[in-house]
């Protein structure tokens, strides 16, 4: 059996994944998976619930019995999270839950499971092409410089960008990391066409 073709797009906030991500499924007839809306839904789950984002064995039960549903919108037992996704209680917090082993390792199982149902994927997040994907046929890790990263993260404070990257980088649990197979690619100064181009090119 052949494998399901994985397109793996890592890299830090404001780095241009979902943007990247969108453009290259769509040139490829391929859904995308935002994996960090799966970590932003169990966040605002916790808060919801009045749960200290420490409180690693309550964050994870809450994790194992969401029945998420990731996709245009993003619900949990059919209440739409959406619009709670990136506000700043989530943007806060969401690095301390992503922090989680046994979160990340029920989060990494259902990305799996949605890439078997939907016979492959594009896939953004920060580990999947050093964890969850390790296979993917095409690894990128984008980059871009502070400057643009913040502007295009545009209502989030760039302190709080810059503190989600550094928890992102430094935990010991899949930390942010460029995949030894990965292409790196600047997306600073570069038109999205021509990102997409260049990726379609190393598949
Ligand atoms: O991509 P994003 O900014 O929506 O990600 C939100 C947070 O989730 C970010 O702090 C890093 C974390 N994350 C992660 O640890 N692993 C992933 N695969 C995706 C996101």
């Amino acid at each position: 059996m052949t494998e399901p073709l994985v397109v793996a797009i890592d890299g830090p906030a404001g780095s241009g994944k979902s943007t990247v991500a969108r453009a290259v499924a769509a040139r490829l007839g391929l859904e995308v998976l935002d994996t960090g809306s799966m970590y932003r839904a169990v966040t605002s789950l916790a808060i919801r619930a009045g749960v200290d984002p420490h409180d690693t064995d309550k964050v994870t039960i809450l994790a194992r019995e969401a029945d998420l549903g990731v996709g245009e919108r993003v619900t949990a037992g059919g209440v739409d999270l959406t619009d709670t996704l990136r506000t700043d209680a989530v943007n806060d917090t969401v690095s301390v839950v992503a922090s989680i082993p046994a979160v990340r390792r029920e989060l990494v199982e259902r990305q799996r499971a949605w890439v078997a149902e939907h016979g492959g994927g594009v896939v953004e997040g920060r580990d999947i092409g050093s964890v969850v994907f390790p296979r993917a046929a095409v690894k990128v890790y984008l980059t871009a410089s502070h400057t643009e990263r913040a502007r295009r993260r545009g209502e989030e404070a760039p302190e709080s960008v810059a503190r989600r990257d550094l928890l992102d980088g430094g935990r010991t649990v899949s930390p942010l990391v460029v995949a030894s197979d990965a292409h790196v690619l600047d997306t600073t100064d570069r038109a999205i066409d021509d990102v997409v181009e260049e990726i379609l090119s190393w598949l």
